[in-house]
């Protein structure tokens, strides 16, 4: 009997307390938890970004909305993370604009060497009409595109001396990404393209599975490249920018309120991380000069024409899949 009302008692309390922390009528429940895997580190640019959608979205709804944020491949690498999104294990993801195509060939053309002049560029072209729409060119398969996310320009590297001209890459072994368009852009040079995931690159360059890779300064700093790389030549040849994707049919069936929400934040993470992408690329640029244990190659005028004039037989294979008038609109955000 005594039991029996001290347990009571305990309820009581404990229903006491629940009432104080929750207005009247409003049940006490679990926040809805939102889960954003990534494969790279947080002192990125991509890494900030979710941090600070993070920060946005629980401060917009506090209780009733908690975003867990997985870096560095710790809940999906670049393997599972699509196919976890589209099997609701995961809810928001941002892949490189480089890992899509299998999902849509359009995307491809960001992966055109030397299609875009520099980030301005890049900003443009995502920001026009032709832009916007390749964010809805997945949601037949079941993926809605929510942003882009800066990152920067991609610079070559790899463990030999010289890396100034197209030729002083014949033969070597290049870790790329899941992409069509890179592993011919590495033939038309005629070095040999290996698709490995992000998580094992590093070991890939020490262990000498492969000789180089290609990536921004953010990546090449943060995932220490450059202490197992002799060369990085300053080639500025592509660019690694992402796409924040979503389940269409999860993203679709949220509470309109949270929705409106999620993309408010969305947008604000997004100026967010892109304002700060080029700061920190370039100063991952100085920390790497400053190591002084791979040689950073600046290249001239020549260099670079030579470099473009190799990887030329990239765009005419891949004109047709892409289209035309999207690889024209992307040229245009050149001026
Ligand atoms: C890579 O695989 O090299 C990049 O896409 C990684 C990233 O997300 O920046």
């Amino acid at each position: 009997m005594i039991h029996t009302r001290r347990r009571f008692g305990r309820t009581l309390a404990a229903a006491a307390a629940v009432s104080a922390a929750w207005p009247l009528g409003v049940a006490a429940q679990a926040p809805r938890v939102i889960k954003f895997s990534h494969v790279v580190a947080e002192k990125t640019p991509k890494g900030q970004a979710a941090l600070k959608f993070k920060e946005l979205v629980e401060k917009t709804f506090p209780g009733r909305v908690q975003v867990q944020v997985f870096p560095s491949s710790q809940l999906f690498g670049d393997a599972k993370e699509l196919e976890a999104v589209l099997l609701g294990d995961v809810h928001l993801i941002a892949p490189s604009l480089s890992k899509f195509d299998r999902y849509t060939k359009k995307i491809q053309v960001f992966d055109l060497p030397f299609l875009f002049d520099d980030m301005a560029a890049v900003d443009r072209f995502q920001s026009s009409p032709h832009g916007r729409a390749l964010l809805e060119s997945m949601t037949g398969r079941g993926l809605r595109g929510l942003a882009y996310w800066h990152n920067g320009m991609k610079q070559l590297s790899d463990n030999r001396e010289r890396l100034l001209r197209p030729e002083d890459v014949k033969g070597l072994k290049f870790r790329i990404q899941a992409s069509d368009v890179l592993e011919a852009q590495f033939r038309a040079l005629g070095a040999n393209p290996q698709k490995l995931a992000f998580a094992e690159v590093y070991q890939a360059l020490q262990t000498g599975v492969v000789d180089g890779q290609e990536n921004t300064w953010s990546n090449i700093h943060s995932q220490k490249y450059y202490e197992v790389q002799k060369s990085i030549a300053e080639t500025n040849h592509g660019v690694i920018d992402y796409m924040v994707v979503t389940n269409a049919k999860w993203w679709d069936g949220l509470p309109a309120d949270i929705r409106a929400g999620l993309a408010a934040a969305m947008a604000e993470a997004t100026a967010h991380g892109n304002r700060l992408a080029h700061e920190l690329n370039e100063a991952d640029r100085q920390r790497i000069v400053e190591a002084g244990k791979a040689r950073v190659h600046k290249l001239g005028r020549d260099d670079i024409a030579a470099w473009r004039k190799a990887m030329e037989p990239v765009w005419r294979r891949f004109q047709g899949e892409i289209g035309g008038d999207l690889i024209a609109a992307a040229q245009k955000s050149n001026t």
